[in-house]
């Protein structure tokens, strides 16, 4: 099948109809474009799980704050589509921000809890507009299936609490980060990083694998891990942490000691650029 482009609710709503008239499975993989292997990894979970694979690509100005990146972000539609295609992707959601939020537009979507620590906290807002906006692709496209990454795991947290707390019927399903051969964790804005602050941000998959190894020694006390962290970063002379945290995972409360999972999480700056990534230590690993 040609991939399909659809720029309106009404004609997605079409396709989904056809879909399900051919008695189809549809996976649907939420993304913002500038599409990299981690995007398309995605998209390829979703082929083998799904008859139809749907991809949206939508910048959503809501879940950007007024002094972050909206208008800079990456716009590569065309090679996107391009990609997109190449791994099997059926349909491309491409809706222009009027058509998602016409004059009027006036609800919605707030998790609470897990929202108010690491980006909640740094970025206010942000988590609103992420699960405003995936409430409205889910009712658009009534997935079987949706595809998030680990790379963003929060956001993830976030949709399931959200789905299961809404009785929103699908599956919601996280893949693993995928990441440079060099360990930096594949993100869209990575293209605003200089050569320089390229070779810094190593740093960040650097201390989570530190901490894993600590894990792995016997280390069980979460202060001291994060204090091993914080202290390789600062040592990163172009690095400037915004946060770097430790949470039981998956229900991210505070917690002294390592006992079965726990969500390392960090933000950090590299000049204008901040980058976001994570690890899940285990006890059992
Ligand atoms: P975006 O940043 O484009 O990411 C789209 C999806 O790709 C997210 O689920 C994200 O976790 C996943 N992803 C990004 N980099 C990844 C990597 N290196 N490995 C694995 N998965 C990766 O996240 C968003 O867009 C938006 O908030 C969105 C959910 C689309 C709502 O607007």
């Amino acid at each position: 099948m040609m991939l399909k482009i659809i720029e309106t609710v009404k004609d997605m709503r079409v396709f989904v109809q056809d879909a399900r008239r051919a008695g189809k499975t549809i996976g649907l993989v939420p993304t913002m474009g500038a599409l990299h292997e981690g995007h398309l990894t995605l998209m390829r979970e979703a082929k083998s799980a799904c008859d139809i694979v749907v991809a949206s690509i939508f910048v959503n100005p809501t879940q950007f704050g007024p002094n972050e990146d909206f208008a800079a972000y990456p716009r590569k539609f065309e090679n996107d589509c391009r990609l997109a295609e190449g791994v099997g992707v059926d349909a491309i959601f491409h809706p222009q921000p009027a058509e998602m939020y016409p004059p009027g537009f006036a609800t919605s979507v707030n998790v609470t809890g897990i929202t108010d620590k690491l980006c909640g906290l740094s970025r206010p807002g942000h988590f609103q507009g992420v699960a405003t906006v995936v409430t409205k692709l889910f009712n658009i496209v009534t997935p079987d299936i949706a595809f998030f990454g680990q790379k963003d795991a929060q956001q993830c947290l976030v949709i399931q609490r959200m789905a299961e707390d809404l009785n929103m019927n699908l599956k919601i399903n996280m893949v693993p980060t995928v990441r440079d051969s060099n360990g930096l964790a594949l993100s869209s804005r990575n293209a605003y990083l200089s050569p320089e602050e390229t070779q810094a941000a190593l740093v960040l998959s650097q201390s989570m694998q530190m901490a894993a190894q600590a894990v792995k020694k016997g280390e069980r006390d979460i202060a001291a891990l994060r204090e091993m962290v914080c202290n390789t970063i600062q040592a990163e002379p172009r690095a400037e942490i915004d946060y770097v945290e430790i949470y039981q995972y998956p229900d991210l409360q505070t917690t002294a000691t390592l006992t079965d999972k726990a969500l390392l999480a960090l933000a950090v700056r590299f000049g204008k650029t901040r980058l976001i990534d994570n690890m899940i230590l285990s006890v059992s690993n």
